[in-house]
């Protein structure tokens, strides 16, 4: 029996959830026992009808927890097709509805509530739909009841719309007056307008043709996990994001390069002799090769394409704006990469398809946007291939979902730079600025060197004694043949950043370009210890966006403000409590202490000796340096 996977979309009160419920209840999907409950409670609601909202709704409370993609699939099975429903809490957050799980669903039902017509974002579903390549679109226009199931109130928002539509590379259209409350041609076909002679809403769910869309060309194998339950059996699970594959196929598996063959297709119930996009497995290599979470195994002759600066299309999905300073996190199959959108290039008007500049995107819009990652992409284009093309951005300090984006290509402005040392999220103003990539390597600097490249952030109160601890710490790592680089605050602004005083904004400046400087040094293979008061949160985000995960390591030197101001290193809290010094951290300035810092030490209780002697501990054991 084939499968349907659809998405819903409405604007608020349009009535999504009591069409799946409605679906659900005609197709015998619901229990008795669930049905009189919520019987019951539409009841003492003194509702009239039985709100089958509370199917859908009723059921969110369990699943309000917090998951990366807040997305709950609904199945539901008739004798003919099982469906799966991607379905998402939240009314306002239409959108995500769509975007999540699109890179599977085959058809979305876009509700039009017959009374209010055709809003902006019922266009912003087709649109959205189009941009993702859903086969077909159900464009139910619901709620008859309410307009006395009048045939010119329907065909009105069916020209309406398909003119819209018309503009778009539009996939298959269909219209269905339906009543969800009712149940008028949702299951069963509607009495009350005879004058529509198309099919029911589930008649056409079950008829659609099913799989076209999918990839069954490129194999890609996200893996999940690398398992080895005895020795002997060493194996790679993952679900196939596309084509097929069978035992004896030459592959690679990337980033690594490394080329092996597939001996074995295992399941649960044994082993395959073929398997296709969308099957779960663990594949078994001839060779022993290093695999882990994240990588991707994909057939010799048939690479995705990589890239750490994409040209993407993003539906932006949080209320909170988009924000070019901020890092995120891209999740791409089963990979997490740090990145940062370093270009919107423009915004799309929903109602009218045109391009707009735009200097940041709001919730539910649209735009084409260029993003740098820390480390490359394994990719299709979403054109080519949905499960290899599509991702989403997550805010990594609240973990939710704020955006979805659609790969459209490399760019080619940048791309050369994801070959060279590093990859350069290049934030260049001028197009005409190209990055000058250098013949040695990154890690041909740190073999030379003898250690791993990273950046050791100090950051606490001015007195809390960061630059002690810092220039003590050098000494130690000179000892060690560290090979290391110092950019420390005071010394910084006498020359480099000589021209930024105390405000937030230029606070924010001074820490971007020492970010990046202490980039191009860890680019060098050097142990880039800096010493600045960081005091915002942001600022130290944007600082640690510019490298690999791991290869930052905040130190919070922490030290009581009365202790601070009781050393005064330089009399300067003095003078700030007298108010000869402005925006003086700590005293008028506010300081934002690190919420997960890699290392905390507390200087008011212990030695700096001591303090140094644990940043080399932990250095030693995160792998950077040699102990
Ligand atoms: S940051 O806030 O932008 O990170 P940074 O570390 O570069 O500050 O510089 C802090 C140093 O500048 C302090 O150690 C102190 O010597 C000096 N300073 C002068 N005015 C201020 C001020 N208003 N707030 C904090 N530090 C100040």
């Amino acid at each position: 029996m084939d499968l349907l996977r659809f998405t819903t979309a409405g604007s608020v009160d349009d009535g999504k959830s009591t069409l799946i419920g409605r679906l659900l209840l005609d197709t015998k999907n619901i229990f008795e026992d669930q049905l009189a409950a919520v019987e019951q409670a539409s009841h003492l609601r003194g509702e009239e009808y039985v709100d089958l909202a509370l199917f859908t709704d009723g059921l969110r409370a369990e699943r309000e927890q917090r998951i990366t993609i807040d997305v709950a699939y609904r199945f539901f099975a008739t004798p003919k097709r099982k469906f799966i429903i991607a379905d998402t809490p939240g009314h306002i957050q239409y959108t995500r509805n769509m975007v999540t799980g699109a890179s599977t669903a085959e058809l979305a039902i876009i509700l039009i509530d017959a009374q209010r017509g055709v809003l902006t974002q019922s266009k912003r579903h087709g649109f959205i739909a189009s941009l993702l390549q859903i086969p077909h679109v159900l464009v139910a226009v619901n709620k008859m009841d309410l307009v006395g199931y009048d045939q010119g109130v329907f065909q009105r928002i069916q020209a309406e719309y398909s003119a819209f539509a018309s503009k778009l590379s539009a996939p298959s259209l269909t219209f269905i007056p339906i009543s969800a409350l009712l149940g008028d041609n949702v299951v069963q076909r509607s009495e009350q307008m005879p004058w529509y002679d198309g099919s029911t809403l589930l008649h056409h769910l079950e008829h659609v043709s099913v799989g076209a869309s999918r990839n069954l060309v490129d194999f890609r194998f996200p893996v999940q996990m690398a398992q080895r339950p005895h020795a002997g059996f060493r194996g790679f699970a993952g679900q196939i994001a596309s084509g097929t594959i069978r035992p004896g196929e030459e592959v690679v598996v990337l980033p690594s390069g490394r080329s092996s063959r597939v001996r074995s297709i295992v399941t649960f119930d044994g082993e395959l002799a073929e398997a296709a996009a969308g099957d779960s497995v663990v594949l078994t290599l001839e060779d022993e090769i290093d695999v882990s979470r994240g990588d991707m195994i994909v057939r010799a002759g048939n690479l995705p394409q990589a890239s750490a600066a994409l040209q993407c299309t993003l539906c932006w999905m949080s209320e909170e704006p988009l924000n070019p300073r901020t890092p995120y996190i891209v999740q791409h199959t089963t990979r997490q990469v740090r990145a940062h959108i370093d270009q919107l290039t423009y915004r799309i008007d929903v109602d009218t398809l045109h391009r707009e500049p735009a200097q940041t995107l709001g919730l539910n819009e649209i735009g084409r946007v260029r993003l740098a990652t820390t480390q490359p992409l394994f990719f299709d284009s979403y054109q080519v291939n949905r499960a290899t093309g599509n991702f989403i951005l997550i805010d990594p300090y609240s973990n939710n979902t704020v955006a979805a984006g659609m790969i459209r290509r490399a760019d080619q402005d940048v791309a050369d730079v994801a070959a060279g040392t590093a990859e350069r999220p290049a934030t260049a103003r001028s197009s005409n600025v190209v990055w000058e990539r250098t013949a040695i390597s990154q890690e041909m600097r740190e073999q030379r060197h003898g250690h791993q490249a990273a950046v050791v952030w100090f950051t606490g109160l001015s007195g809390s004694g960061k630059s002690t601890i810092a220039r003590l710490l050098e000494r130690r790592l000179w000892a060690l043949s560290v090979e290391t680089f110092y950019l420390d605050g005071d010394n910084v602004r006498h020359g480099l950043n000589g021209d930024l005083g105390f405000s937030a904004a230029d606070r924010q400046e001074n820490i971007r370009r020492v970010g990046e400087v202490a980039k191009l040094a860890f680019e060098h293979g050097h142990l880039a210890l800096c010493t600045f008061i960081s005091p915002f949160r942001e600022d130290r985000r944007f600082a640690r966006s510019l490298l690999p995960e791991g290869r930052f390591i905040e130190v919070y030197v922490k030290c009581d403000l009365e202790v601070a101001k009781r050393r005064d290193p330089k009399g300067l809290y003095a003078r700030a409590l007298a108010g000869e010094i402005q925006e003086f951290t700590g005293i008028s300035s506010p300081y934002e202490a690190p919420e997960a810092p890699e290392l905390v030490v507390e200087s008011d209780l212990v030695s700096a000796e001591d303090a140094v002697e644990t940043i080399v501990a932990e250095l030693a054991a995160r792998g950077i340096t040699v102990s």
